[in-house]
C-alpha cells in the first residue's frame, strides 16, 4: 500500500486551482447569477425511461478498432484507457480480439464437452453450468499482443493503441475446480485443451494446475450475461494468463496427459529471440503499468497542480507499488495507489504533480507482491531482442512539450 496521502497538500492544491479558475468567487456574487443554465433545463421535462440504459450524448468513448489486419474477421479494437475512470472496464467498451468473427451462438441449443481423461465425458448446457455454486472475481484480461507497436519505435498516437489491449471486470461464472471434481479426473491427466466454438477452431493447452487452481467457467461479467464479443455464452477465464488462453464460446475442455501444441501455440503466441530460438508457453502477463492520463495525444492545459493517472496490473499477484517520475526515470517518487488492490486486476494510481511549464518526460514503474520490478523497454529488449511482438511490459514514456502536448516517446 502507499505511504502518500492526499490530506493537506491536496487542500491547499485544490484552492489554487479553485482560485485560478474563478469557481471560488461564486460565493461572493448572488446565487441566482451564479445558476448555471442546465438549472433552468431542470424544469422542463425530460425524455422518457428506456429500457437499456446508454450513455449520454455529450460522451463520445469509444473503442479504436486496427485497419491492418488482411481481413474483417480476424480483429481486435481498443479500450479508450484515457478516457476511463477507476478500475471497471463498461461492457461495451471492453477489447476485443477475435481470429474468425463473432459467433452467434444460441445458448438453448450451446453444449460444454468435458472430455478425455475424466470419468466419464459430460456434455453441460448453460442451465447446467447455472445450478452448480457461482463465484465472482474482479480480474484484468490483456491481450499478450498489447503493446506489440512499441518495441522498436514509439508508434502509437494514443494509450489506447498502445495499451488498449487490456480491460477489466467483474467476471461470475463455475469454479472449473469445481466441476471437474464433479465429473472426477484420472490421476494421469496433466493438461487440459480448451476449445472454441468460433471457425477460427481457437484452441490453447492450459496445465491442469492452472485449471485446479482459479480457472472459471464465466458466463456473466458486470453483473449482465457475457456479451457476444465476449464468448457469450460461455467462456473461459485465466486470471493473469494472456487474454487468448481465455478461450471464448467455450465448447469443448479435453484433458490430457501433454499439450496439443496447436498452431495458436506454436506458429503464433510464441515469443521470437534474437538468437532465432523462441519462447513458447508464456502464459503469465508479466507486472505492468501505464500513465493513462495525462497521456499521449492530450495536451496538458494548465500549470501548477496537475493529477498523473494510470492502471498497474500484474498477472502473478497484487500490485505493491508504483512509482512515478516526471524527468524521464532520473528520480522516482512513489505514487498513491486507489483501493480496492486485488490480485491480478487493475489498480488505479495517481500522483500529485506540480507542472511549471518546461519540457517533462512522465513514466510510471511497478513493483508486484512478488518483488517483479517492472523493467525499463532497453533492459527487455536486451533480453528479448525486438522481434518477440508479445509480452511487451517495458516502461512507457510520454514526452510533455514547453506547451503541454504529449507524445509517446522512448527515454
Ligand atoms: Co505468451
Amino acid at each position: 500500500m502507499s505511504s502518500f496521502s492526499l490530506g493537506s497538500l491536496a487542500r491547499r492544491q485544490f484552492l489554487r486551482i479553485a482560485a485560478a479558475t474563478g469557481t471560488a468567487t461564486i460565493a461572493a456574487r448572488s446565487a441566482q447569477a451564479a445558476m448555471p443554465a442546465t438549472v433552468e433545463q431542470g424544469r422542463k421535462v425530460g425524455a422518457p425511461l428506456r429500457p437499456y440504459g446508454q450513455p449520454s450524448p455529450y460522451e463520445k468513448v469509444v473503442r479504436v478498432s486496427t485497419t491492418s489486419t488482411p481481413t474483417q474477421i480476424s480483429s481486435w479494437d481498443f479500450t479508450p484507457l484515457q478516457h476511463l475512470h477507476g478500475i471497471v472496464t463498461p461492457n461495451g467498451l471492453f477489447y476485443e480480439r477475435n481470429h474468425a468473427g463473432i459467433p452467434n451462438i444460441d445458448p438453448r441449443t450451446h453444449r460444454l464437452l468435458v472430455y478425455g481423461l475424466v470419468d466419464g465425458a459430460r456434455a453441460f448446457t448453460i442451465d447446467d453450468l447455472l445450478r452448480y455454486p457461482a463465484v465472482s472475481v474482479i480480474r484484468f484480461l490483456e491481450c499478450s499482443g498489447n503493446t506489440l507497436t512499441e518495441w522498436k519505435k514509439p508508434t502509437a498516437k494514443t494509450v489506447q493503441v498502445s495499451h488498449g489491449l487490456v480491460s477489466c471486470c467483474e467476471w461470475t461464472g463455475v469454479s472449473v475446480k469445481t466441476l471437474l471434481q464433479d465429473i472426477g479426473v484420472d490421476s494421469k491427466a496433466r493438461w487440459v485443451v480448451a476449445e472454441g466454438a468460433d471457425a477460427g477452431l481457437m484452441d490453447r493447452s492450459i496445465p491442469l494446475e492452472k485449471m485446479m487452481d482459479d480457472a472459471i467457467l464465466a458466463y456473466a461479467q458486470n453483473g449482465e450475461r457475457l456479451r457476444p464479443e465476449q464468448g457469450y455464452p460461455l467462456r473461459l477465464l485465466l486470471p493473469g494468463f494472456e487474454g487468448n488462453m481465455s478461450i471464448k464460446w467455450l465448447r469443448g475442455l479435453k484433458l490430457t496427459t501433454e499439450p496439443t501444441y496447436s498452431r495458436e501455440e506454436t506458429s503464433k503466441y510464441t515469443d521470437l529471440l534474437a538468437n532465432g530460438k523462441a519462447r513458447a508457453f508464456t502464459f503469465v502477463m508479466d507486472p505492468k503499468s501505464v500513465i493513462t492520463s495525462p497521456s499521449g495525444g492530450m495536451v496538458v492545459e494548465n500549470k501548477g497542480f496537475n493529477e498523473i493517472r494510470g492502471l498497474a496490473w500484474s498477472g502473478r499477484g497484487k500490485i505493491r507499488r508504483v512509482d512515478v517520475s516526471t524527468d524521464g526515470g532520473a528520480k522516482w517518487n512513489e505514487a498513491a495507489l486507489q483501493e480496492p488492490v486485488l490480485e491480478k486486476c487493475l489498480t488505479r494510481f495517481r500522483f500529485p504533480w506540480t507542472w511549471a511549464g518546461g519540457s517533462a518526460v512522465l513514466q510510471s514503474r511497478c513493483v508486484d507482491e512478488t518483488g517483479y520490478v517492472q523493467p525499463t523497454l532497453q533492459e527487455l529488449v536486451r533480453v528479448r531482442g525486438t522481434d518477440s511482438v508479445y509480452h511487451n511490459n517495458g516502461i512507457q514514456s510520454w514526452a510533455v512539450a514547453s506547451d503541454g502536448a504529449i507524445t509517446n516517446v522512448q527515454a
